[in-house]
C-alpha cells in the first residue's frame, strides 16, 4: 500500500531494566516467499505463523491481482490455492509493493516468464530504489521493462511469451535478484542457472526444493551455482513460518545496551545466511546463550538469553555483510554503547535500501552525539562505552523501519531521550515492535 499517513513521530527514554521474553513475528523473507510460491503451486498451501505486516499484506493483495486465492483464518494463519507454474493471469490494475522491495522484486521476477502484462508502483521509498537488477537479467528470459529514468518505478513488465532459460551471475550480492532469476526461471524450458559469488540468504532455494521443485546447489571455485529444472509442477505444502532473526535484533540488542536488562528470545534462526549480526554481537563481548538448539519450519532456531553486557568495538568482516545486511542500523547503534571503534566495511549496498541507511545512520548518530566516519562502502562508529551515549535529538526515518526502530532503542539507554520523526513504518515488519518492547520495560511515548 503505498502513500503513508500522517506521520507519527514516537520517543524513547532511559529505560529498563529490560526483563521477560519476546515473542517476534514471522520471518518476513520466508512469508513473502510462502505466499508467492503458493500461488505457483497446484492446490493448497496452508500457512502459520505468517508476518501480518504491511509488506507482506501487499504481496498477499498482488498474489491475488494475479488470480491466486488468498485467505486468512486466524492470526498468522493463511491459505493459498495456487494457479500453477505459468497459470499468472493479467492483474486488472497496478500492482502496489507499498515499501517492500523483495515484495516487488520477486513478484516481478515470477510474472516475467508469462505472456501478461503487469505495472508496478509503492511508495516514495520504493520508487527511488533501483530495479534494473531484477530487470536485467528477466530481459534475457525475454521479459521486457519499461521504467522511469535509472529503472525506477513505476514500471511495466512485459512478459516473455516464448522464455527460454537463463545462465546468470549475481553482479551483487542480493537475494532479491537470486530470487527474482529463479522465479522467472520456474516458467522457463530446460535449466536456469544463478552463480553467486557469496552467498545470500537461501529461503528460496530451501523452499522450492520444500514444494517438489528440481534443483541443486553446487558449491564451486566461482561460488555457488544454483541449478534449476523450469516448468516443474510444485505441489502445496504446510509452512510453518520461523520467527525473523532481523526483529528479534531489535529487542536482543535493547537488552544488551539498557542496563540490567535480562531477555529470552525464543525461536531465532540460525540460519548462516541470516545470523552474522549474532556472530558479530559475540565477538564484541554479548552476553548470549544459545540454548535448546532446534529444527522449526525447516530452519535451524534457537532461544536466546540476552543479558546487558560491556561491548567493545570490532572490524565486521566485510564477507559477512549479505549475512546481516538487514542489521548494520541496529549494529551502529549497539557500537555506539560500546568501546573503542566499531568498522563496518563493504557495505554500499545500504545505500539502496528502505532509505539510504549508511546516511541514515550517521546523521542521526552524529545528532544524539556520536561521532562517526563514513565513505561510500564504509561506516564507522565511534563507541561511548555503556550508558555514554548523549541522545537528546530526533532521527529522521526516512519511511524505513529499520532505521525507526533502531533509534528508537538507541533512546533506550541513551541519556536523554531519542525520537524518530515517524514510526509508522515499523508497520511494514514489525507491526508489534511498540508492545512487545514496552512489555519488556521500554519507555516508548507517542510523540
Ligand atoms: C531480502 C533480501 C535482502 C534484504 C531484504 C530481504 C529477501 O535484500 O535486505 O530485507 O527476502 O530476499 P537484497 O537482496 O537486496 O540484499
Amino acid at each position: 500500500m503505498s502513500g503513508h499517513a500522517t506521520p507519527e513521530p514516537m520517543t524513547a527514554r532511559r529505560s529498563g531494566p529490560l526483563k521477560g521474553r519476546a515473542e517476534v513475528p514471522g520471518d518476513k523473507s520466508i512469508s513473502h516467499r510462502a505466499l508467492i510460491f503458493g500461488a505457483m503451486a497446484v492446490g493448497e498451501t496452508k500457512i502459520t505463523g505468517l508476518l501480518e505486516g504491511q509488506d507482506v499484506l501487499d504481496t498477499a493483495k498482488a498474489m491475488r491481482a494475479f488470480g491466486a486465492e488468498v485467505t486468512q483464518h486466524g492470526p498468522g494463519s493463511w491459505s493459498v490455492n495456487g494457479v500453477g507454474v505459468g497459470g499468472f493471469s493479467e492483474p486488472a490494475d497496478v500492482i502496489d509493493c507499498g515499501n517492500s522491495g523483495t515484495g516487488v522484486r520477486l513478484i516481478m521476477g515470477t510474472m516475467a516468464t508469462t505472456a501478461i502484462t503487469a505495472t508496478f508502483t509503492g511508495d516514495a521509498s520504493l520508487r527511488k530504489r533501483p530495479m534494473g537488477r531484477v530487470t536485467d537479467p528477466l530481459s534475457l528470459f525475454g521479459a521486457r521493462a519499461f521504467g522511469r529514468q535509472g529503472g525506477r518505478l513505476p514500471m511495466t513488465i512485459v512478459g516473455a511469451a516464448d522464455p527460454v532459460p537463463v545462465r546468470y551471475t549475481l553482479p551483487v550480492a542480493s537475494a532479491q535478484v537470486k530470487s527474482a532469476v529463479l522465479l522467472a526461471g520456474l516458467n522457463a524450458p530446460g535449466e536456469t542457472v544463478v552463480i553467486e559469488k557469496e552467498p545470500t540468504r537461501d529461503h528460496s532455494e530451501r523452499m522450492l526444493l520444500g514444494f517438489g521443485a528440481k534443483l541443486s546447489v553446487e558449491k564451486t571455485a566461482e561460488g555457488h551455482v544454483i541449478t534449476l529444472t523450469g516448468r516443474p509442477e510444485l505441489k502445496p505444502q504446510t509452512v510453518a513460518v520461523p520467527r525473523d532473526p532481523s526483529s528479534a535484533a531489535f529487542p536482543v540488542c535493547a537488552a544488551l545496551i539498557v542496563e540490567g536488562s535480562d531477555i529470552l528470545v525464543p525461536g531465532v534462526s540460525q540460519n548462516l545466511t541470516r545470523n552474522g549480526l549474532y556472530i558479530t554481537l559475540v565477538e564484541m563481548g554479548a552476553d548470549i546463550e544459545f540454548q535448546n538448539p532446534r529444527e522449526e519450519g525447516g530452519e535451524p532456531v534457537a532461544d536466546l538469553r540476552v543479558r546487558a553486557s560491556s561491548l567493545k568495538g570490532i572490524e565486521v568482516p566485510p564477507e559477512r555483510a549479505p549475512s546481516m545486511i538487514d542489521e548494520y542500523p541496529i549494529l551502529s547503534v549497539v557500537a555506539a554503547f560500546a568501546e573503542g571503534k566499531t568498522v563496518m566495511r563493504g557495505v554500499k549496498e545500504l545505500r539502496v535500501k528502505e532509505s539510504d541507511r549508511i546516511d541514515a545512520m550517521a546523521r542521526g548518530l552524529e545528532a544524539c552525539g556520536v561521532r562517526v566516519e563514513e565513505d561510500d562502502d564504509t561506516l564507522i562508529v565511534h563507541g561511548l562505552g555503556a550508558g555514554g551515549v548523549p541522545g537528546g535529538a530526533t532521527a529522521k526515518t526516512h519511511l524505513d523501519h529499520r532505521i525507526a526502530m533502531s533509534f528508537l532503542v538507541c533512546g533506550m539507554a541513551a541519556k536523554q531521550p531519542v525520537g524518530v520523526d515517524d514510526a509508522s513504518p515499523i508497520l511494514t515488519s514489525f507491526p508489534v515492535f511498540e508492545g512487545l518492547m514496552k512489555g519488556l520495560g521500554a519507555d516508548l511515548v507517542r510523540r
